[in-house]
Parts: C-alpha cells; sequence; structure tokens
C-alpha cells in the first residue's frame, strides 16, 4: 500500500497534542495515545469504557526504545531477533525509572509490549519521541477492528481521526506470553505457538484458562459480536446465520464461510469482519460448525469460545 505522509504528519501532531486516534497493525486497529501522558491515556479508557484495572499494551518502534522503561532478558531478545515487528506480545518487568503512566498500567509492576509490523504505523512511531499505548479500536469487550469502516461503525464521530492502513493482514490479536520467568502463553492470538516453540526450543505453557488469567482482560466477556452463539453445530437452523471454516458444495443463504478452502490463516483474517457482516444482516443468532483445534484454528476457537458468554 502507498503510504500517505501528510496523513502520518496530521497523526503526529494530535498525539503530540495527548489526543487519541485510530492506527493500523498487522493484527487489529489500535485506539493510540502517548503512553507517557496521563491525559491521553485517560481518553482511551474513557472512549472505550475500559475497565480501569485492565492495563494497555505499549507499542515501540524497536527494542532500542523499549530499553527505556523495561528490563529485558534471553527469552526476550531470541523471540525479538526472530519475530519483531510482528503479532507478539510481551509482558516485562517495568523499570523504575520508567515514564509510562500509571494510567496504562493500572500501576502494575510489569509492562504489556508489542512492535506492530505495519508499515504505516511503523513510520509514525519512528517519528515519534514517545511510545504508544494502544488496546484495539473497538469500544470494550466487542470484536476488534480490521479496517476504518469498522471504527466508524463502533464510534462515529467519538474518534478524532483514524489513520487509514488498508485491511489488517492478521485479522486477530497478537499473542501475548510472559517471558519474565519461564515463559507463558498468556492470550492466543495471531502468532502460532509453534513458532514461538521453535524459537526458544521448548515446549510453552498456555495460561489463558479465564478462572486463573493474569491478562485481566481475558476474565470477561469478550470479543462478543452482540448477538448469541452456539458452538460446534452440526445442523444450522434457517433462521440462524451459520458459520462454516470452509466453502460447501452447496451453500444455502444463511451460511457464511471463513475461508474458501478451509484454510486457517485465511480464516482467522476473515474472523471479525464476516462476524461484523452476520451482525448487519437479518440473522438474530450464530450457529458454529467445529473449527480444527490446531494452529490459528485454536485462537479462533479460543475467541469463539468467550464471544458464545454473550
Ligand atoms: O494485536 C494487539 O495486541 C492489539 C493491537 C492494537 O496492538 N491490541 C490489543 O490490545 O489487543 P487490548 O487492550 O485489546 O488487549 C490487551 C491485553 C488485555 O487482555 C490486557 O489485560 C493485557 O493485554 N495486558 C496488558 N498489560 C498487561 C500486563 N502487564 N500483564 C498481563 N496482561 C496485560
Ligand atoms: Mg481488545
Amino acid at each position: 500500500m502507498k503510504i500517505n505522509l501528510a496523513n502520518i504528519k496530521k497523526a503526529q501532531k494530535l498525539l503530540n497534542k495527548r489526543e487519541c486516534i485510530a492506527i493500523p497493525t498487522e493484527t487489529v486497529y489500535g485506539l493510540a495515545g502517548n503512553a507517557y501522558s496521563d491525559i491521553a491515556c485517560k481518553k482511551i479508557f474513557k472512549i472505550k469504557k475500559r475497565p480501569k484495572n485492565n492495563p494497555l499494551i505499549i507499542h515501540y518502534y524497536n527494542q532500542k526504545n523499549l530499553l527505556k522503561d523495561c528490563n529485558l532478558n534471553d527469552n526476550f531478545m531470541k523471540l525479538y531477533k526472530n519475530l519483531c515487528p510482528g503479532p507478539i506480545t510481551f509482558i516485562l518487568d517495568l523499570k523504575k525509572r520508567s515514564k509510562i503512566s500509571r494510567i496504562a498500567t493500572n500501576k502494575k509492576k510489569t509492562l504489556a509490549v508489542r512492535f506492530p509490523k505495519h508499515p504505516v504505523t511503523r513510520q509514525l512511531l519512528k517519528r515519534l519521541n514517545f511510545p504508544l499505548a494502544a488496546p484495539s479500536a473497538n469500544p470494550s469487550s466487542r470484536i476488534s477492528a480490521v479496517c476504518s469502516t469498522d471504527i466508524i461503525d463502533d464510534f462515529g464521530k467519538k474518534i478524532k481521526f483514524i489513520l487509514e492502513g488498508g485491511k489488517s493482514k492478521i485479522g486477530v490479536e497478537s499473542t501475548i506470553i510472559d517471558v519474565r520467568e519461564k515463559p507463558k502463553i498468556l492470550r492466543l492470538g495471531g502468532l502460532e505457538i509453534s513458532k514461538i516453540e521453535k524459537i526458544l526450543k521448548k515446549k510453552i505453557i498456555i495460561s489463558n484458562n479465564p478462572s486463573k488469567i493474569s491478562a485481566p482482560g481475558q476474565l470477561r466477556v469478550h470479543y462478543s459480536p452482540g448477538l448469541p452463539i452456539r458452538l460446534n453445530v452440526r445442523n444450522s437452523k434457517n433462521d440462524e446465520a451459520y458459520l462454516l471454516i470452509k466453502k460447501r458444495k452447496k451453500n444455502k443463504s444463511n451460511f457464511y464461510f471463513l475461508s474458501k478452502k478451509g484454510d486457517l490463516v485465511e480464516a482467522a483474517k476473515n474472523l471479525y469482519s464476516v462476524l461484523r457482516e452476520i451482525r448487519k444482516s437479518k440473522y438474530k443468532s450464530i450457529a458454529v460448525e467445529q473449527i480444527p483445534n490446531k494452529g490459528l484454528g485454536k485462537t479462533i476457537n479460543d475467541r469463539l469460545i468467550r464471544a458464545s458468554k454473550f
């Protein structure tokens, strides 16, 4: 995609004035503000109606900029070298002298950090002299936005500026890994765990069980399209939307498929936009066929299970 420098400069100007704007990332769009500013971070929580105890992910241009704020370690360095920029968020120990807003962290002593890959947002981060706090650009507990029209649908004019970046390539949020001690996945996401295991040369624990999770955002009902969802359904009723992993030979008008051929990467990319399409349709409920629980299928199932708690 062609990069529009005037837009990036406009974004920079607003962020310098402690405003919040929407930014594209390769996972989902973010609602971004200066991570060193309490005022900017408060605005993010207010616009999203986000509970104060749910800390924000901080976005950096590179590891050099992160040194001021966090203590780094071997596991981080290995993953950073191989996977960043990319769809992975690290939990690290915050340095005592860090200037990160205590509104953004909810006074936690750890920080969630990530290096987004989207070229537009990378250019923006390179120009700023602060990192960006950015949760996903959706009202709290709803599904994330993967293009600018999703954000307009959800927020109207409440967000001052959307930095255009086209449709997000990955389509689901980053994978969160706590790398402080024994590495542990806190949120399944757009990066397959097998890639992390290959680099660290060991099996990684997944600890995203909602009852004992340490990422507070994972506790509540999340990723809801606002309609009831039934999972693992073999035969849908005619009056509900039927979400399929792949196109069938004979399709009915209530069938929505995530991928033509059942490719799980493509399915993850389409998950939120198809759910949004269903929300705009006449159907008042969603049935989902069984999705293979491997690779990004695990992330899709995680989101659908949380969405079904609506
Ligand atoms: O792909 C993504 O990660 C997107 C894009 C915009 O970067 N961002 C995103 O942010 O999904 P958000 O706010 O929707 O999800 C952040 C998650 C929440 O579940 C939050 O609880 C967790 O990160 N989190 C933030 N700080 C944490 C910390 N110090 N320890 C554990 N979990 C943390
Ligand atoms: Mg979110």
